[in-house]
């Protein structure tokens, strides 16, 4: 007999008809009901034993965390809360779990706990209904751009450049560490000897090649793994995040900003339809939590008003001068109440100011637009005004940043002198320079980062519980 899904068993109206379904105990109270969860939905099927009837010998094995086959007939459940369930015929230990030592019990473990068992973590309720939302938006934004006519392109994951020019790069070599071949004229590593006659290391976007492909194909975008070696210890910032990339040929910056707010708004609607029943816990696993935190740290809204709200109105569009003006006079910075006080132009934005500008003053997703070029990449375009580039942030409640962006310095004596400017060496990304000299045109793109993504459409405080197995400084565990 082949197995049924739960998820699907779930829809079926309860006929007596005869099924066989697998999956893990979550709990088995009174000898007689247990509830079995197979991961197709957040929901546990009620399977009913007699245990006058059953192996006394599996009916003690039947233990959180144990893996059961079951065979038995559909029934009307006279249980509130579902509607079918089954009774058993024919009970199969598969894998047995000693409740003594198996460490998810049934009741609530802290999110800190969990992490330390993340090979055991997708067992529970709140981390089933994360990955299934995290499946859902990753295929809403191949969906989106298979619809619009983009070509998803796999740039390289190990690359020979720093396509962000801020040096936070792991490298990749087969040099012994111990033993590294230095070259004894001038104290440096001999990179020829290396695996690829170079230095490498790994990406830290694909925009650099996206942009090489979109100047042929026209739309393209990237979804892939990106690693950064920044030392920052947030609940933000992992040193592996997967990103998505879209390049567009002809694009300028308000293209870019118009395509950035449809794919937020697509992905996020999209959750809401497929992950229904997922949303609703999460949204549950909200109250919940803000019932132990102080009232000015709690959700202003339920997460679905909250989804709802962001995809029903346009986002706030300002330029960078415009926010840093907002700030300085606003009575947080007047209080001396910003930890970094904004006093002029120029200035960085810090995420206390990124969420003054979302959560308090503008209360719904903000583009930040024409940012200083010293504090921004090297490839965007500079501004007639010789200061600013046609940079954009989307900056997104509880989030801050999720998306960085920018129209490209297409003109190529502009970005030799901005790579000048910066010291980054023309050989090192001669390949880049030449779609400058061999039909440039205008382009734009933006890297939405995937796992912001996820923290906010399920909730999740945490970028690390967002991702199955984490890595941040001190961290690289399973
Ligand atoms: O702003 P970033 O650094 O932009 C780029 O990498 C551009 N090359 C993208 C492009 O124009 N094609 O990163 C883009 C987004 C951020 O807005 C943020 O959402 C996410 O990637 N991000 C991170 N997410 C998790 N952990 C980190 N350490 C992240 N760094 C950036
Ligand atoms: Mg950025």
């Amino acid at each position: 007999m082949k197995r049924t899904k739960i998820a699907e068993l779930l829809t079926f109206e309860p006929q007596g008809q005869e099924l066989l379904v697998k999956g893990w105990v979550r709990t088995f109270r009174n000898n007689q009901f247990l509830a079995l969860n197979d991961g197709s939905t957040i929901k546990n099927l009620q399977v009913v034993v007699d245990f006058q009837r059953m192996d006394e010998a599996i009916l003690k094995k039947l233990s959180t965390g144990a893996c059961v086959s079951a065979k038995g007939t559909l029934v009307a459940s006279p249980a509130k809360g579902q509607s079918a369930e089954l009774k058993a015929t024919e009970l199969q230990l598969l894998g047995e779990s000693d409740a003594e030592v198996f460490p998810l019990q049934p009741k609530k473990h802290s999110l800190e706990f969990l992490r330390e068992i993340a090979h055991l973590r997708f067992r529970t309720n709140t981390f089933g209904a994360v990955f299934r939302v995290r499946h859902a938006l990753a295929y809403a934004i191949h969906s989106f751009f298979h619809q619009r006519g983009f070509y998803y392109i796999h740039t390289p994951i190990i690359t020979g450049s720093d396509a962000e020019g801020a040096g936070e790069m792991f490298q990749v070599t087969t040099l012994p560490l111990l033993q590294i071949p230095f070259n004894k004229e001038n104290g440096q590593v001999n990179f020829q000897d290396d695996f690829f006659g170079k230095a490498t290391n790994l990406t830290v976007s694909g925009q650099l090649e996206a942009e090489l492909a979109a100047l042929a194909l026209g739309e393209v975008y990237t979804f892939g793994p990106t690693f950064r070696a920044e030392n920052s210890n947030t609940s933000r910032h992992l040193a592996e995040f997967w990103m998505i990339e879209p390049e567009v040929a002809f694009n300028e910056l308000d293209d870019n900003m118009d395509l950035a707010e449809d794919l937020l708004k697509y992905c996020i609607r999209f959750a809401m339809d497929h992950c229904a029943d997922d949303l609703e816990f999460l949204q549950q696993r909200l109250v919940e939590e803000d019932k132990t935190k102080p009232q000015e740290e709690r959700n202003a809204m339920p997460l679905l008003e909250k989804l709802r709200f962001v995809t029903d109105q346009p986002f706030a569009r300002i330029t960078y001068t415009e926010a840093v003006e907002i700030l300085k006079n606003s009575n947080t910075n007047k209080k001396g109440k910003f930890k970094y006080p904004v006093e002029g132009w120029g200035i960085d934005l810090q995420s206390e100011h990124e969420r003054y500008l979302v959560e308090k003053h503008f209360q719904k997703p903000v583009i930040l637009t024409d940012y200083p070029a010293q504090i921004k990449a090297f490839y965007m375009r500079m501004n007639d005004d010789g200061k600013t580039v046609r940079a954009m942030d989307i900056l997104f409640p509880g989030i801050g940043e999720i998306v960085g962006g920018s129209q490209r310095e297409e003109r190529l004596q502009h970005l030799q002198n901005r790579m000048k400017a910066m010291h980054i060496p023309e050989e090192e990304l001669w390949w880049y320079l030449e779609t400058r000299k061999f039909g440039t045109c205008p382009h734009s793109g933006f890297g939405l980062g995937f796992e912001r993504l996820i923290m906010f459409v399920t909730g999740m405080g945490n970028v690390r519980d967002v991702i199955a197995f984490p890595r941040t400084p001190k961290n690289a565990e399973f």
